[in-house]
C-alpha cells in the first residue's frame, strides 16, 4: 500500500470549532483514514479556541505579510488530530461563531479571511512546509474552494486536488473588485474560471478546478446535477459528472457510543436496550415534559433554517398533539423559527418542549431518550443526526432526500430488497406527507414487537467511518497515482 499524504483544508473541526456536520466530518475522517495508509494534516484558521488548543505547537512558517498582516503556521496535535493552524490575528482573532460577528452578520472581510486560508493550502501544497509536502489537497466547502483554483493557476508541479461539497447552498460569493485582493489572476475572471453571475464564487472555483469532486451521499450527488438541486451550479456539475462521486459520511462511533456516553442518564447497547427507558424519563424531566413512558417522544436536534424543513413540523403540531405524542426540540438559527417554537412550547406545557441554543451534551441525551428523531429536511447533503439516531435506537423519521434517502430504510423499500427496515421515510417534502409519516410511525410504535425490531435493525447498522473512509482512500490513491 503506497502511503498517501493529504492536506485537508476546512473552516471547522470538531471538537475545536463547530457550527454543523462539516466539523464532525473533518474531525473524524483522518483517524479512519490511517488504517488505509493515508496520513492527514488538517489546515484550519487560527481562531482563539484553536490557538488555545495548540499552545505548545511548533511554529513552522513565519511571514511578515500575508493578506494584510503578519502570520504564522503552527503545527501540532489535538485529540489525535494532526493540525496546521494559520495564526493570522488580523483575520481570525475573533471569539464566537467563525463566520458572523456579534451583530449576527457575516464578517465583512470573510472573502479575504477564506482566500487566505485557501492560499495557505496552496502554498503548503507546493512545498512551503518541507516536513509535509502533500500528494493531495482536499478542500472542504466554499471556505477552502479557492485552493484548487490557486493551485491550477500556479502551474505544475502541483498535488492532486479534491473538492468536497457538504452543502451547495453556501457558495461564498463576493464582489469582482476583490479578484486581485484574493490573489487570483485577471484571466481567472471568466465563465470557465471563478466568475459567477457577475461576481466571484469560491465554491464554483473549487468545482471548476479540482481534479475530483465529491459530495456526502450518492443521492445528493445526483440531485446537485439537476437544475433545481444544482442551485445555479447544476450545469457545471453535469459537465464534470465524470469526476463527481458521492461518498456517505460516517460518525465517530467512539464519541457517539451509548455504551460509554458520559452525557446520558443511563448507558445501554443493542444487547441491553432496556436502559433507554431511564434516558426517556430523564429527557422528559430535563425538558419539563409529562412523565409519560407510553407517549411517543419525538426528538429534534437541528439548525433552524429553511433547509431543515422545521417550518413543516410547526404545521403538523395538531397531528402530534392529537396522536398523543410529545416533542423535545433542541435548535438554534432563524429568529422567526426560534420565536415560533418558543411560543408553541409556552402554549403546550408538558407536551411540546423547546431548548433554543447549541448544547452538545443535550444532543446526546435527546438521541438516547427520544423514541424517534424527526428530520424533515427539504434537502440534506448527508445529515449526521439520523446516523446518531440509528446508533442510539431512536427511530429516524426522515424526508426522502439526499443522504436521508441513502441511510434510512423504510418498510416500503425493504419489501423488494429483503433488508430489515430501520425507520420511516416520507415524500414529497410537505406537511401532509410529514403528518402521514408521523401517524405511520405512531402506529408502529404502538406495536412493541415491530418497534423493537426497527430499533434493533437501526442499532445494528454500520454508521462508522470504517468502510466509508476506504472510499476516500481509494480516490486519493487513484488520483495520486495518476499524477505521479
Ligand atoms: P448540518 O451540518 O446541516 O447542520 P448535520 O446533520 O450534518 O447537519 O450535522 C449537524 C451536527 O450538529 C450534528 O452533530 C448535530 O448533533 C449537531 N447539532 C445541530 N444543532 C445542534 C444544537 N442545537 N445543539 C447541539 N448540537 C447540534
Ligand atoms: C452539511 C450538510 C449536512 C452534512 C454535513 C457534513 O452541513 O448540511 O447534510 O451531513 O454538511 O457533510
Amino acid at each position: 500500500m503506497t502511503p498517501v499524504r493529504v492536506l485537508a483544508v476546512a473552516s471547522e473541526v470538531y471538537p475545536l470549532v463547530k457550527t454543523g456536520g462539516l466539523a464532525d466530518v473533518v474531525g473524524a475522517l483522518p483517524a479512519a483514514l490511517k488504517q488505509y495508509g493515508v496520513t492527514t494534516r488538517t489546515l484550519v484558521p487560527g481562531y482563539p479556541d484553536v490557538l488555545k488548543a495548540l499552545a505548545t505547537a511548533e511554529t513552522l512558517l513565519h511571514w511578515p505579510e500575508f493578506y494584510g498582516g503578519p502570520i504564522r503556521v503552527l503545527g501540532g496535535t489535538h485529540d489525535g488530530l494532526d493540525l496546521f493552524a494559520l495564526d493570522a490575528p488580523h483575520l481570525y482573532a475573533r471569539p464566537g461563531n467563525p463566520y458572523v460577528g456579534p451583530d449576527g452578520r457575516d464578517w465583512p472581510d470573510n472573502g479575504i479571511r477564506f482566500a487566505a486560508l485557501s492560499r495557505m493550502a496552496a502554498e503548503i501544497g507546493q512545498g512551503a512546509i518541507t516536513s509535509f509536502v502533500p500528494d493531495i489537497v482536499h478542500a472542504h466547502d466554499w471556505q477552502a474552494g479557492l485552493a484548487p483554483a490557486l493551485l491550477h493557476y500556479a502551474g505544475q508541479p502541483r498535488p492532486g486536488t479534491v473538492m468536497t461539497v457538504h452543502n451547495l447552498a453556501y457558495q461564498g460569493q463576493f464582489s469582482p473588485d476583490m479578484l486581485t485582493a484574493f490573489g487570483l489572476p485577471g484571466e481567472s475572471y471568466a465563465l470557465h474560471g471563478v466568475e459567477y453571475f457577475g461576481g466571484i464564487s469560491f465554491l464554483k472555483a473549487g468545482l471548476r478546478f479540482a481534479d475530483r469532486i465529491t459530495t456526502v451521499s450518492p443521492t445528493y450527488a445526483k440531485e446537485i446535477q439537476s437544475d433545481e438541486g444544482g442551485m445555479g451550479l447544476g450545469g457545471l456539475l453535469r459537465e464534470r459528472s465524470g469526476v463527481l462521486s458521492g461518498i456517505l459520511n460516517g460518525i465517530d462511533i467512539s464519541v457517539w457510543n451509548p455504551a460509554t456516553d458520559p452525557d446520558i442518564a443511563a448507558r445501554f447497547s443493542a444487547e441491553q436496550p432496556a436502559e433507554r427507558a431511564a434516558n426517556k424519563a430523564a429527557l422528559q424531566r430535563r425538558f419539563g415534559l409529562d412523565p409519560a413512558p407510553d407517549a411517543m417522544l419525538l426528538g429534534v436536534i437541528s439548525r433552524l433554517s429553511w433547509q431543515k424543513g422545521l417550518d413543516l413540523l410547526l404545521e403538523v403540531i395538531p397531528t402530534i398533539l392529537r396522536e398523543g405524542m410529545q416533542l423535545a426540540l433542541l435548535g438554534s438559527g432563524d429568529r422567526d423559527l426560534q420565536d415560533r417554537y418558543a411560543a408553541l412550547a409556552r402554549d403546550n406545557p408538558g407536551r411540546i418542549a423547546v431548548v433554543i441554543g447549541y448544547d452538545e451534551a443535550l444532543a446526546h441525551l435527546i438521541q438516547a431518550g427520544s423514541d424517534a428523531l424527526v428530520v424533515p429536511s427539504r434537502f440534506e447533503p448527508c445529515g449526521l443526526t439520523q446516523l446518531c439516531a440509528l446508533r442510539y435506537g431512536a427511530v429516524p423519521i426522515v424526508s426522502r432526500v439526499g443522504g436521508l434517502a441513502d441511510t434510512v430504510l423504510d418498510f416500503d423499500e425493504v419489501a423488494i430488497t429483503g433488508d430489515a427496515p430501520t425507520g420511516v421515510k416520507f415524500a414529497p417534502v410537505t406537511s401532509d406527507a410529514l403528518a402521514h409519516g408521523l401517524r405511520k410511525a405512531n402506529l408502529l410504535f404502538n406495536d412493541k414487537v415491530t418497534w423493537r425490531r426497527l430499533q434493533q435493525a437501526g442499532m445494528a447498522t454500520d454508521v462508522s467511518w470504517h468502510n466509508r473512509a476506504g472510499r476516500y482512500a481509494a480516490l486519493y490513491r487513484e488520483l495520486a497515482t495518476t499524477r505521479r
